[in-house]
Order: C-alpha cells, then structure tokens, then sequence
C-alpha cells in the first residue's frame, strides 16, 4: 500500500480553514467539496488511457481516452456523502455504491446498516470517499465488503487521517492507495483525530 499525503497547498490551505471551530455549515460543506476534487485528481492520475480514433475538426486522430470503465465511488455514509459532488464533478460517470457503516460510540467498531454495491464492481476501481479516517474501523469493514463483492481495485479517499488509522489499513489491505489530505498526530480515547475537524458528519449536515 502506498499513502500519498498532499503536498499541495491548496490542500494544506484548506483543511486548515476546515479546522475553524467557528466555520459555518455552508463553509464547511464547501471546503469539503473543494477537497474533495483536488484530492479526486491525486488519486485518478493512474488511470489507464488507451489511444482511440476521434474524429475532430481537422479529422480524424488518434486521441487518448479512458480504457477502461470510470471507477465506482464508494462513500461511507453519511459523512462520505459530503464529499460526493466534488468527487463526481471530476468523474461525472462513476458509478456510486453506498455503504452505510458507522461508529458504535462505545465499542468504536463499525456496525453495518446499508449496502448498495454496483453489480460490474468487479470491472471497476473503486474509490472510498469518507472526511475522516480515525481508527480505520469503518474503512476497514468496507474494503473487506467490496474485496467480497468481486472488487480488485481500490483506492481510499480521506480528507484528515489518524497514524493508528492508516497503520490498520496497511497491515489489512497492503494493496490499497491512500490518497489524503493531511495525517494528523493521534486519535482521542473517544477515537477522536486530534487536532482533526470534529465531527466531520455533523459538520456536513449541520446536526451539531
Ligand atoms: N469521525 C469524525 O467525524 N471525526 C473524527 O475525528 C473521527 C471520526
């Protein structure tokens, strides 16, 4: 597994400004969205081009397009979805396959509730989209949902990431990309990312 943590400053510009404690809702939905394009372009620059004839203006080339079906976004629900609409600005025809995992506050593991994985998963990438990898949990039972479900590649999306996430993610799925907007330094005994954005759900849908 590689993790690819942004060097670009629009990214690190960004996530600082998502850390405001005072940014409003339609901020921070706008931030996440912002992010979530640029970090979409880091982690589809190995897409596979094939050379097709086109016919354009001044006839007919040989122009490079996408070999293969675009990937199926995966976001984890709920937060994921705030990171939806940017991620499809760039891939307008990716296939989208929910799946609805979250945090059993007390345990801290995933507890399973929604899945809509699209049937060609096994033509396509995938690309997890979720703001917060804190213990890796939720990740984790997703990409052993869509390894299950005939998926053979896949890449994670995460806008802030704790180590001890990243480190679960490694040692369970070494073949799968990271593609992050800052690693932060630790997670909180409520498994909480520090500094982190809070909780980046409620922050998106504005149930704070
Ligand atoms: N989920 C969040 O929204 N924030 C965290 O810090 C950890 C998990």
């Amino acid at each position: 597994m590689a993790v690819y943590a942004s060097n670009h400053p629009l990214v690190k510009h960004k996530v600082s400004l998502l850390r405001d404690d005072k940014i409003s809702v339609k901020s921070f939905r706008e931030l996440t969205k912002e992010l979530s394009v640029l970090l979409t372009i880091e982690a589809t620059t190995q897409l596979t081009l094939a050379n097709k004839p086109l016919t354009c203006w001044s006839g007919v080339i040989s122009a490079p397009l996408l070999a293969e079906k675009q990937p199926t976004l995966v976001p984890i629900l709920r937060a994921g979805l705030g990171m939806l609409d940017g991620a499809l600005s760039i891939l307008p025809c990716a296939k989208v396959s929910v799946v609805g995992l979250k945090r059993d506050e007390e345990t801290l593991q995933p507890i399973s509730y929604y899945q809509n994985i699209v049937n060609d998963v096994s033509e396509r990438q995938a690309i997890i989209i979720d703001p917060m990898l804190a213990t890796g949990g939720t990740a984790l039972a997703t990409l052993n949902l869509l390894k299950q479900s005939g998926c053979k590649h896949i890449k994670a999306i995460f806008l802030v990431a704790a180590p001890e996430g990243i480190k679960i993610l490694q040692e369970a799925h070494p073949d799968v990309d990271l593609f992050i907007g800052m690693i932060d330094k630790e997670l909180n005994e409520q498994g909480y990312i520090l500094p982190g954005l809070g909780d980046a759900g409620d922050k998106i849908f504005g149930t704070l």
